[in-house]
């Protein structure tokens, strides 16, 4: 069993009893995010991609509990050149950690690091495909729709999707449901919209409109669990 919670945006913990993950940890200057970096000690923390909604809380989250960062490679290292410690991955690998596998997936985004100092590119985005203790999960990232969902879709049963709805610099609505076609999963969970105004979407539709389609769907609030 696996203990699901949204941190808002693209966040979410996953813990499966002995171990926490968390992917996209952007707590602090999260407008939506209820809990605090101190809410979450994880042992493991996966970054789809560099930009600053996604990267978020992670060097600050690996130093203060010791968890490594597992990320795709340029991402990795530059997380290992502030001081993490961290598992590099590409797209197409897979591998066995302690919790169970992880396989990164193609994401059609960009990857860079932005702050003041200007901008560091950080390699390709990723999905994450996991086979976590009795279920499979499929974070797609920051990402448009891409036919290799099918591909995705097809290799094996998929409990849990958490696909992006807000629009502008993802899937909007209309391609997450044609991905969630593709995907097949057993629930599907919209992720990174409302949190900004350019990425405003009803979530509720996007669920009753999955519906139609004979797909499971669940609006998540921030803070919120279930168990898969
Ligand atoms: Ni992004
Ligand atoms: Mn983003």
């Amino acid at each position: 069993m696996v203990e699901v919670t949204y941190l808002g945006h693209s966040g979410f913990t996953f813990k499966t009893g002995k171990y926490t993950l968390v992917i996209d940890p952007f707590l602090t200057g999260n407008p939506s995010a209820v809990n605090t970096p101190a809410d979450i000690q994880p042992d493991y923390i996966l970054v789809t991609h560099g930009h600053t909604d996604h990267l978020g809380d992670a060097l600050q989250l690996a130093a203060a509990n010791n968890a490594v960062i597992i990320a795709p490679h340029e991402l990795a290292q530059f997380c290992a050149s502030r001081g993490a410690a961290i598992h590099s991955m590409h797209i197409g690998g897979s591998f066995g950690f302690p919790f169970g596998r992880v396989k990164l997936t193609t994401a059609l985004h960009g990857s860079a690091f932005i702050d003041d100092e200007g901008i560091t590119y950080t390699g390709n985005p990723v999905g994450f495909l996991l086979e976590l203790p009795g279920c499979v999960v499929y974070h797609a990232g920051d990402t448009g729709l891409f036919s290799d969902m099918k591909m995705i879709g097809d290799a094996g049963t998929i409990d849990l999707a958490l696909l992006p709805i807000g629009d502008n610099f993802t899937m909007g609505p209309d391609d997450a449901l044609i991905a969630a076609g593709w995907l097949h999963p057993g629930l599907v969970v919209p992720m990174h919209y409302n949190t900004f105004e350019v990425i405003e979407q009803d979530p509720h539709d996007f669920v009753s409109r999955l519906a139609v389609a004979g797909i499971a769907g669940r609006v998540m609030t921030p803070g919120e669990t279930f168990s898969l």
